[in-house]
């Protein structure tokens, strides 16, 4: 997960660390003006950073309100860029300060919710052009980030919606992205349920889940328990990653549909074009 996220990010992020990371070159000069070496600066900092996290994150688990402030100090409403113009979401875009600032001073884990993923988006766009799919069915968005996929899920007249995502950061932005479209939240689960026994869904949903080829392997064995206990339907959203082309899961697989992507989702996401949507294993499905 953070090797997706460092790529997508990667060239904003890294293009900081060298300019602001490392210390100035010693010179003599500095070295008679300040007596404390390179190395030992390099790890002050890194100690104030660990301190700073321990606290932020402290303080994040007490308040739900500091995560809330947080998200919309550091994100923009976003809209129009995206496969789904009508669902306003808060992202993480160049006009955000930590699209420049150094990546250490994040208090959070890693801000996936922060993205609109193409996977997610192009499941968003397809449930929100097939409204029969979600409506009046029980959805699990699981891996659901910002929310989009539960959204366009309780746009689309379902009757129960589940947002789980293992990041609690998630949850709050899942919430704040629902008060923008003014909808009800959805219930938002944070624990693993890969693996566990599964409820009765009739529909689960997973936007570009298939960036790790461990998780889509745990996805895959637990999947096909959704489906033999629960007649599970599974929708994927997936711009064709490495991981989803080439494991085993693809076999099974119905292509349903297939976007375009827009300009600036294509510029975020080097090069991705397409993004796809498949039904898994639709022969076997309610
Ligand atoms: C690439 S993002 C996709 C987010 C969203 N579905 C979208 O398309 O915009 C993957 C998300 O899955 C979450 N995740 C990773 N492993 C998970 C697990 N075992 N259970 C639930 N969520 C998980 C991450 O925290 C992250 O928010």
């Amino acid at each position: 997960m953070e090797a997706l996220f460092r790529h997508c990010f990667a060239s904003v992020w890294n293009r900081q660390q060298q300019l602001c990371v490392s210390p100035p070159p010693p010179t003599d000069d500095m070295t008679m003006l300040c007596p404390v070496t390179p190395l030992k600066y390099t790890r002050y900092v890194q100690t104030l950073v660990r301190a700073f996290k321990q606290t932020s994150r402290q303080r994040c688990a007490q308040s739900e309100e500091f995560i809330r402030r947080f998200i919309s100090d550091n994100t923009e409403i976003v809209g129009e860029r995206t496969l789904t113009p009508e669902i306003k979401l808060r992202l993480f875009t160049p006009n955000c300060t930590f699209w420049r600032e150094r990546p250490e001073f994040w208090p959070f884990d890693d801000p996936y919710w922060a993205i609109y993923w193409p996977g997610g988006q192009a499941l968003s766009r397809y449930l929100l052009n097939n409204p029969g799919v979600c409506g009046g069915k029980t959805v699990l968005d699981l891996g659901s980030g910002c929310g989009a996929s539960a959204i366009a899920a309780k746009l689309c007249g379902a009757a129960h919606v589940v947002a789980n995502d293992i990041d609690p950061v998630a949850a709050v932005a899942t919430h704040m992205n629902c008060e923008l479209n003014d909808l009800e939240p959805p219930v938002c689960l944070i624990n693993n349920v890969i693996g566990l026994k599964p409820e009765a869904f009739d529909l689960i949903l997973l936007g570009d889940m298939f960036y790790d080829e461990a998780l889509a392997t745990s996805l895959h064995s637990w999947l096909d328990r959704c489906i033999e206990v629960h007649g599970t339907k599974v929708l994927i959203g997936d711009p064709g990653r490495a991981q989803f082309e080439e494991h085993g899961i693809r076999q099974l697989l119905r292509q349903l549909a297939q976007f375009e992507l827009p300009e600036s989702v294509r510029e975020e996401n080097y090069g991705l074009t397409c993004s796809g949507v498949w039904s898994y294993r639709p022969e076997l499905c309610n």
